[in-house]
């Protein structure tokens, strides 16, 4: 018996995700009758989750997240080569000819609030040098941005990260004094819950700086209320979230999300 197309987010563990409070509050905002659920899969169940979602006709597509980015690539066709610059994907959706394809929209999702900033040839520095780094970093080669310094805990990382992009830059360790940068972005996981605060000096930055933190939880992160302390311009993590949940909706439902409800749905996700 067919049901209504639905789309999903799945991961290991996946009960935390906020993408089924976005998606819903979209797919009911725009009348569309549709759901969008949290499906716990494990790596070894990741294949076989797949050949099940490919045939079913209400599936419109999975957003993924930890711990299988990498695994995906075994699994579908990868739209735009992004196993060689970004070695993750995060979206997967049916082909229409019973095949499946990836693509991620965390890069997208990363730029689409700094859409009217000029970022070409501008100096940056982001913090970071795993997963979420490799995105940001993509986005940034994207616009083309001038030197970019990468402070990391493990700096040799970061080096690889830096050639693998064509960015021009230094990579630093975390306690380095941060340069007169236009842009700064933590994109590692120092903020998250649980794990240490990123503390940095924002001393050095121009007053026209913007601040941007990719963790959203907790929303207000040590570094973004430093950042407004000097009454310097913040981007926080829900942005980014929201963004790439918007590209992801686009895909799944053929439908813009209703970008002028992101009141709402912040006070919703923050509630
Ligand atoms: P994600 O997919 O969220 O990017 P990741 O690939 O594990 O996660 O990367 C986490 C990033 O946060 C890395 O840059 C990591 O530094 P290392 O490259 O030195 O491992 C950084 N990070 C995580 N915990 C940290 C900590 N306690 N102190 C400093 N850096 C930390």
């Amino acid at each position: 018996m067919p049901g209504i197309p639905y789309a999903e987010v799945i991961g290991d563990p996946i009960a935390h995700s906020k993408s089924p409070i976005i998606h819903r509050f979209w797919l009911q905002a725009l009348g569309i009758e549709g759901d969008y659920v949290a499906t716990h899969v494990t790596a070894a169940g990741l294949a076989a989750h797949f050949r099940l979602r490919r045939d079913d006709p209400d599936w419109m597509g999975s957003n993924v997240t930890v711990p299988h980015k990498q695994a995906l690539f075994d699994i579908v066709a990868d739209r735009a080569g992004l196993q060689k610059t970004l070695g993750a994907l995060n979206t997967v959706f049916g082909d229409g000819e019973g095949g499946l394809v990836g693509t991620n929209t965390d890069a997208g999702g990363f730029l689409e609030p700094l859409d009217d900033v000029p970022l070409e040839g501008k100096a940056v520095a982001v913090v970071g040098a795993g997963g979420a780094a490799r995105a940001v970093l993509l986005a940034l080669a994207s616009r083309d941005v001038g030197r970019v310094t990468l402070l990391n805990r493990t700096p040799d990382k970061g080096r690889v990260l830096l050639d693998q992009f064509g960015l021009l830059g230094d990579v630093v360790p975390l306690d380095a004094a941060l340069p007169a940068v236009d842009l700064l972005v933590n994109a590692s996981s120092l903020g998250l819950a649980g794990q240490p605060p990123l503390v940095l000096d924002l001393t050095p930055l121009p007053p026209t700086a913007i601040v941007y933190d990719i963790v959203y939880a907790p929303l207000e992160t040590a570094l973004l209320a430093a950042a407004r302390a000097r009454r310097l311009a913040t981007i926080d993590g829900l942005t980014m979230l929201i963004g790439q949940a918007a590209l992801a909706f686009e895909i799944f439902f053929e439908a813009h999300a209703p970008r002028e409800r992101d009141a709402e749905l912040r006070a919703l996700l923050t509630a």
